[in-house]
């Protein structure tokens, strides 16, 4: 008899053909979220679970689930599963780091480009046929090139953010906890520095960190002080490294320029002074979401799932 597990979510097509090859599938909604009261129920009979990162994990979860013995998270993070209990049940717990780099950076770059050049603002304008022609100071914004860049959190994602940075011709400053060897720091061109030298020397500031214990509100209201006037902070890890209701503050005061965000603090919830404000570009989460790399982690999580259900040592084994 095939394992039973439980995807919390529909994956796409070829992930999910691969999966019934080797275990026995429900799928928890169609919707966006699934109840947790109907995560409970159907966690019963199930020895594997496959959750997006917008089911939380927590200890009821799995106080309630005897016979799980693997939760194959389909995110490169899983902050949205209680990593300690799991480590304590001895649930193991897997991610999908790696396939998700390159679409990460190139989406954190749009966002940058978005926000600095006033892209969305421009196109709205263009729509309501407002284009009554070529102006000297129409849509202003702000230059990238030779600017000074500050990374929070130089791990894959931050990395492939300084590559590309090499082709702005960029200052990169970053912070994080394991400083860079001497070779990744001439192959970056990255300058280790506290976050508060980061914070008050950089244009833009682009977060890449874990969401953790230390990293929470990480950007307080304090930290945003730091800021330059004329800086942009970009958010695309994970909306409470963030206090957004300082963000908005700081953003409707002009304190900093401007922002971009992919992630919020409560989401699906979004701060609604963020809505109003005219120097901030928002998008819904969509930070991997090119259709070649969901589809290669859903796979990667599907492999995760298989592997430890199988008895052997999971791929991307967190705990
Ligand atoms: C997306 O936000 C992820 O963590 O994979």
């Amino acid at each position: 008899m095939k394992p039973k597990v439980l995807l919390t979510h529909q994956l796409l097509p070829e992930a999910l053909d691969f999966l019934a090859e080797h275990v026995d599938i429900e799928i928890g909604t169609s919707e966006t979220y699934l109840p947790k009261d109907d995560l409970i129920t159907k966690l019963k009979d199930k020895e594997g679970l496959l959750p997006l990162l917008t089911a939380p994990i927590d200890r009821e979860v799995m106080d309630s689930a005897p016979k799980l013995k693997i939760i194959a998270n389909c995110a490169a993070g899983y902050d949205n599963i209680d990593i300690d209990y799991a480590r304590q049940k001895g649930i193991m717990v897997t991610n999908t780091p790696g396939v998700l780099t390159e679409t990460t950076a190139d989406l954190t770059w749009a966002l940058i480009l978005a926000v600095a050049r006033r892209i969305p603002h421009a196109d709205q304008f263009t729509r309501a046929k407002k284009y009554k022609g070529w102006k000297l100071d129409l849509f202003l914004g702000k230059e990238i090139t030779g600017k000074s860049l500050g990374i929070i959190g130089m791990g894959r994602i931050g990395k492939a953010v300084a590559l590309r940075a090499k082709a702005f011709q960029m200052n990169v400053l970053y912070t994080d906890p394991k400083k860079l060897n001497e070779e990744d720091q001439e192959k970056y061109r990255a300058v280790c520095v506290p976050v508060d030298e980061l914070l008050s020397s950089a244009d833009i500031v682009t977060i890449h960190t874990t969401l953790n214990a230390q990293t929470r509100h990480l950007i307080s209201g304090d930290k945003l002080n730091l800021m330059k006037k004329d800086a942009i902070l970009v958010n695309v890890a994970r909306g409470p490294i963030v206090d957004e209701k300082a963000l908005v503050e700081a953003l409707a005061k002009r304190q900093i320029w401007a922002a971009g965000l992919d992630v919020y603090e409560r989401e699906p919830e979004i701060e609604e002074a963020l809505f109003s404000l005219d120097n901030v570009v928002l998008l819904p989460h969509i930070g991997s979401a090119t259709y070649e790399t969901r589809l290669k982690m859903a796979k990667k999580a599907a492999k995760n799932l298989i592997q430890g259900l199988s008895g052997q040592k999971p791929e991307n084994l967190v705990v």
